[in-house]
């Protein structure tokens, strides 16, 4: 899919961090890029177990529903994270999801064939939504977040860090969070992939 892989990392459905995701790619939609989210508290994914089968081949030896995401990623132009903070970081879920990219990032600087090279000008975002108006709560996910894509040869659009919100789904009430979300999608989808 040359398009928008959307990955959602809330164990809430329809919680916050994916709310303000979807209002993102709807930026997408308008101008016809496909989207596909992919929820992955629903999949079966197992952290990476470090044993270093990669260093010899560039592929994760744990069969489960990554690599099926590996392959979403590689056919996919851009990749778009949302996560909750959980006490100052990212969700469980996408640490899990980034963690199982040990095996590209062997293949890139052990076995020099990397999975992306820069030249195809993949890029990166992270939105994150938090309950507390501390600015400072989004530091970790924005530096992890430019450690992750650099790994993976992508440009990084940044970061979108929306806060104030608790309840699941409380971002609805605010339409102007809701269109920061749509306004960074417009922007990320004319700078990387227009
Ligand atoms: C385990 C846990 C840890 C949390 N830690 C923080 C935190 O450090 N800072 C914060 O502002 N909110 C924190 N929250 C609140 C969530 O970030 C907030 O409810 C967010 O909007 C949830 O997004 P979601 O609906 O997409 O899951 C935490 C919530 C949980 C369940």
């Amino acid at each position: 899919m040359p398009g928008i892989l959307a990955i959602s990392s809330s164990p809430r459905r329809g919680g916050n961090s994916e709310l303000a995701l979807r209002s993102f790619c709807r930026a997408a939609e308008e101008k016809e890029i496909p989207v596909e989210m992919i929820r992955l508290h629903e999949l079966n994914l197992q952290p990476c177990h470090a044993c270093d089968r990669c260093a010899k081949s560039g592929i994760c030896a744990i069969q489960d529903q990554m690599q099926t995401l590996y392959k979403k990623v590689i056919a996919a132009t851009a990749l778009v994270l949302a996560t909750p903070i959980y006490f100052g970081s990212l969700s469980a879920q996408l640490k899990l999801f980034i963690d199982r990219f040990q095996c590209w990032w062997q293949a890139k600087y052990r076995l020099k064939t990397p999975f992306v090279s820069p030249e195809e000008g993949k890029a990166g975002f992270i939105i994150c939504t938090g309950a507390l108006q501390k600015p400072e709560y989004g530091d970790n996910i924005a530096a992890i977040g430019k450690v992750f894509f650099h790994n993976l040869n992508y440009k990084s659009g940044g970061i979108l860090c929306l806060q104030g919100f608790d309840q699941k789904g409380a971002i609805n009430d605010d339409p102007v969070a809701l269109i920061a979300a749509y306004n960074a999608g417009v922007e990320f989808i004319d700078s990387f992939i227009l």
